[in-house]
């Protein structure tokens, strides 16, 4: 993440438990701190900067700071990954909470991150892979 000066995926517990480290792996949410470099010849990897790479915030990015789902930002790369990885799907609240239980947040409570990720899920933002 230095060298590529992406640093917006986190390191955290480094045992697959937190989700900081959350990133695309072709359209599904993984933990990185999991997976080899050598597994991902060939492999699409979408980290938290691909979602702004056009210089627009992504619909999930911006619900999330209209919903005030952010207190120190740790967990948010890995919980918006995640959000997405899951909306392309459509999901119901339930889900969404369900999908959201291997990333930790540790400062926000989580009523205004599944807020937000709802919002973009009833406005229908995302369409099915
Ligand atoms: Fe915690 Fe990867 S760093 S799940
Ligand atoms: Fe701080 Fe989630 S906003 S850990």
């Amino acid at each position: 993440r230095e060298d590529l000066l992406l640093t917006g995926t986190k390191e955290g517990c480094s045992e697959g438990e937190c989700g900081a480290c959350t990133v695309l792996l072709d359209n599904e949410a993984v933990h990185a701190c999991l997976i080899l470099a050598i597994q991902l010849e060939g492999c699409h990897i979408t980290t938290i900067e691909g979602l702004a790479a056009s210089g627009e915030l992504d619909a999930l990015q911006k619900a999330f700071i209209d919903e005030i789902a952010i207190q120190c930002g740790f967990c948010t790369p890995g919980m918006i990954l995640s959000a997405k990885a899951l909306l392309m799907k459509h999901p119901s609240r339930d889900e969404i909470c369900r999908a959201l239980a291997g990333n930790l947040c540790r400062c926000s409570g989580y009523q205004q991150i599944i807020r937000a990720i709802n919002k973009v899920a009833e406005e229908g933002l995302y369409e099915k892979l």
